[in-house]
């Protein structure tokens, strides 16, 4: 049965889908564990753009039949990125945002983890209903926030309202640059909860990222890349020692 890693964040716009990509990229290419990145920001989802891909389906398709999915519904769903690497868009209706209960996202998170090894969830920020749903169903969740007062703030209340406590959950610093006002150790202690990463500022790798669809973790210099690279490894260790 697959791993289902969630990443999350109590603020918009720190990174979450950049990191989404760049996992799955670096998990099913780099470390041939067979990966499906879902995105679950209907109408407002960025991950195809991320990886340079124009999907035809996504997960809207599979509402109708949610309750009797099979290998072949997946693979007409999901989008080819690489061998090992698929993407499960969402609908690019923005109002169907309320269609994935918390029932209808378990019975297609326990159809993917029948055929993949690693289920990413790439989710819309704070405490919509569908991040509430994937909160208490990941395996794994990273909570990403940059280093700054607001983003601080709202993760720490953030966490404080998270159901499922005995699911492992890890702190991610992105965007974190020499000379901070606030250091990750000072985060992590502030928060209390165990830190996973710190992923360096890098605005030349995430630029090519954006405008080309180009993955960091498959830029040899970016720094970006380089750190997620790192931290998949360490991702797919904790996983093969917990054995979850
Ligand atoms: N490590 C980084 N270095 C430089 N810029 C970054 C880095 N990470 C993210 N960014 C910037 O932040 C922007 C937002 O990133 P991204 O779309 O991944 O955030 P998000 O958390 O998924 O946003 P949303 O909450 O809207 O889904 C990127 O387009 C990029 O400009
Ligand atoms: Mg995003």
């Amino acid at each position: 049965m697959g791993t289902v890693i969630g990443i999350f964040s109590a603020k918009g716009g720190v990174g979450k889908t950049i990191l989404a990509v760049n996992l799955a990229v670096a998990l099913g290419a780099g470390h041939r564990r067979k990966t499906v990145l879902i995105d679950l920001n209907p109408g407002l989802g960025t991950a195809d753009l991320l990886l340079d891909l124009e999907p035809e389906n996504s997960w809207g398709d599979l509402l109708p039949v949610i309750d009797e999915l099979s290998s072949k519904h997946l693979q007409l769903a999901v989008t080819d990125y690489h061998p090992g690497v698929d993407l499960l868009n969402p609908p690019p209706d923005i109002s169907r945002k309320g269609t994935f209960t918390r029932r209808n996202l378990a019975s297609l998170l326990d159809a993917f983890r029948a055929e993949y090894d690693l289920v990413l969830l790439d989710t819309p920020p704070g405490n919509s209903p569908v991040t509430g749903a994937a909160l208490s169903l990941a395996d794994v969740r990273l909570v990403l926030l940059t280093p700054d007062a607001p983003a601080l703030r709202s993760t720490s209340r953030f966490l404080a309202g998270l159901p499922g406590t005995e699911r492992l959950t890890g702190l991610v610093i992105n965007q974190h640059a020499p000379g901070a006002a606030i250091s990750p150790d000072e985060i992590k202690d502030h928060l209390g909860t165990h830190l996973f990463g710190v992923l360096p500022m890098d605005p030349t790798g995430v630029w090519a990222n954006v405008s080309y669809g180009e993955p960091c973790v498959l830029r040899k210099s970016s720094k970006l890349g380089k750190s997620i690279r790192q931290l998949s490894a360490r991702l797919l260790k904790m996983i093969d020692q917990t054995g979850i």
